[in-house]
């Protein structure tokens, strides 16, 4: 069938597989082209299919040799409907891992669940007996708690008062103001039970009982802070709250680690397009204006540029690895460098709809929120017959 995009909104209803393979390959060949990193070899990535979690995939393994085993929850395609895009993007990177003689199995199904966190632990059992890397990286608006059967809902609202800015709506450049109610009843615990740190503890726990954590073995989750500008809705609002729980949590899962010398992280990257980011309001006005200042300054980075530098230099460098005062990994160091910010924080009072495209990247924005389902990319005919019944080898 032909495969154009339809938008709703924040998402895209259809993923073109030959784009989201080209996306792939495009991160094999950057991490190819940066050299190998001496890292994990046995890697576990929930969250592998998009966004941060497949750049950590892709980097564990065609930056070190890896075998990896990826969880997520995208949706396979039918006769006529495309699958989602980190369906494509996991048939693809399996289809290079295996042609390139690594171990690479996926398991398509819901993190959260026990179900899945024992299919993991039989598939690491009978291939890989050990994991010395777990990356969490979900990102998910809602969690099924397995021991209660409570359905949890986060919410992306400021706490206690209603919070009033810019935003811009990225298909039409339409820059308006937004008003965000305050959260109320249980939306604070409620975003913490689905993106705290309870279910990080539950996969750790849950392959340490099973023996399955290598000597020394390290797990990293991924959190954001972000500036001034959008911490009412992000870092102090409901979702702040989530990741303050998250960053706690990595100090009580070291400790549970302990015996193995095993370590937690939390590496706190950078803002940036993924499915996750463009629903947050507010987010994408600051994005634009981010995207246009870091490529002035020739500092911009994708989220595989962003982890490569996390392995490379962080965690895999050799030397002890950097944090700061609260024991996080800083690699949004430079979206959060003082010149790039007091440049934003200027163009943030000019930005109306009539100078948007100028002054912030808007068009890299949509670019960028394109190539998440696969259009966009140079080498892929997007007129042509594409087969939407993609399998991913592994599943
Ligand atoms: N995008 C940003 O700007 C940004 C910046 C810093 C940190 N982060 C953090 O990085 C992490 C990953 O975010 P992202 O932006 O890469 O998101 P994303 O939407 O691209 O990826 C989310 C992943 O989680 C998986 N997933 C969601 N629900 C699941 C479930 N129930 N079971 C199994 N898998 C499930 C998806 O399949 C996908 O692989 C999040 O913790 C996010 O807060 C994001």
């Amino acid at each position: 069938m032909i495969i154009e995009p339809r938008m709703r909104g924040f998402i895209c209803l259809t993923a073109h597989p030959d784009g989201c393979e080209q996306n792939v390959k495009n991160q094999i060949e950057y991490i190819k082209s940066k050299g190998a990193i001496n890292g994990a070899k046995k890697v576990l990535v929930i969250g592998a299919s998009t966004g941060f979690g497949l750049a950590s995939r892709i980097s564990s393994a065609f930056g070190s040799n890896a075998s990896t085993i990826g969880v997520f929850f995208e949706k396979p395609p039918s006769e006529g409907k495309t699958a989602s895009p980190g369906w494509y993007n996991s048939a693809a990177f399996e289809k290079e891992a295996h042609k390139a003689g690594l171990y690479a199995k996926s398991i398509n199904g819901d993190a959260f669940s026990d179900e899945v966190k024992k299919q993991t632990i039989d598939m690491i059992k009978a291939d890989l007996g050990q994991i010395d890397l777990v990356i969490y990286s979900l990102a998910s608006p809602v969690r099924l708690d397995p021991k209660t059967g409570v359905l949890h809902r986060s919410t992306l609202k400021p706490i206690g008062e209603k919070f009033t800015n810019k935003t811009v709506d990225f298909h039409s450049g339409k820059v308006s103001e937004i008003s965000i109610e305050p959260a109320q009843g249980d939306d604070i615990e409620n975003t913490v039970k689905v993106m705290g740190g309870e279910d990080w503890t539950m996969w750790m726990d849950a392959l340490k009982a099973e023996n399955l954590l290598a000597d020394g073995a390290t797990t990293v989750a991924y959190s954001y802070i972000g500036p001034s500008l959008t911490e009412a809705v992000y870092r102090k609002g409901t979702i702040g709250r989530a990741k303050d729980h998250l960053e706690a949590t990595a100090f009580t899962i070291t400790d549970s680690l302990a015996d193995i010398n095993g370590k937690a992280y939390v590496s706190v990257n950078k803002a940036l397009v993924t499915q996750a980011s463009s629903a947050i309001p507010v987010i994408p006005l600051y994005i634009s204006l981010l995207y246009k200042i870091m490529k002035e300054e020739g500092i911009h980075e994708g989220c595989i540029e962003q982890i490569q530098r996390l392995y490379a230099e962080r965690l895999f460098s050799g030397k002890e690895i950097a944090t700061d005062e609260k024991g996080r990994i800083r690699i949004d160091d430079w979206e959060m460098r003082q010149d790039v910010q007091d440049k934003i924080a200027k163009l943030w009072q000019e930005a109306t709809t009539e100078n948007l495209a100028e002054i912030g990247d808007l068009e890299g924005y949509r670019n960028d929120f394109h190539n998440l389902f696969g259009f966009g990319f140079d080498g892929v005919d997007y007129k042509a017959d594409a087969n939407e019944m993609v399998a991913v080898e592994s599943i």
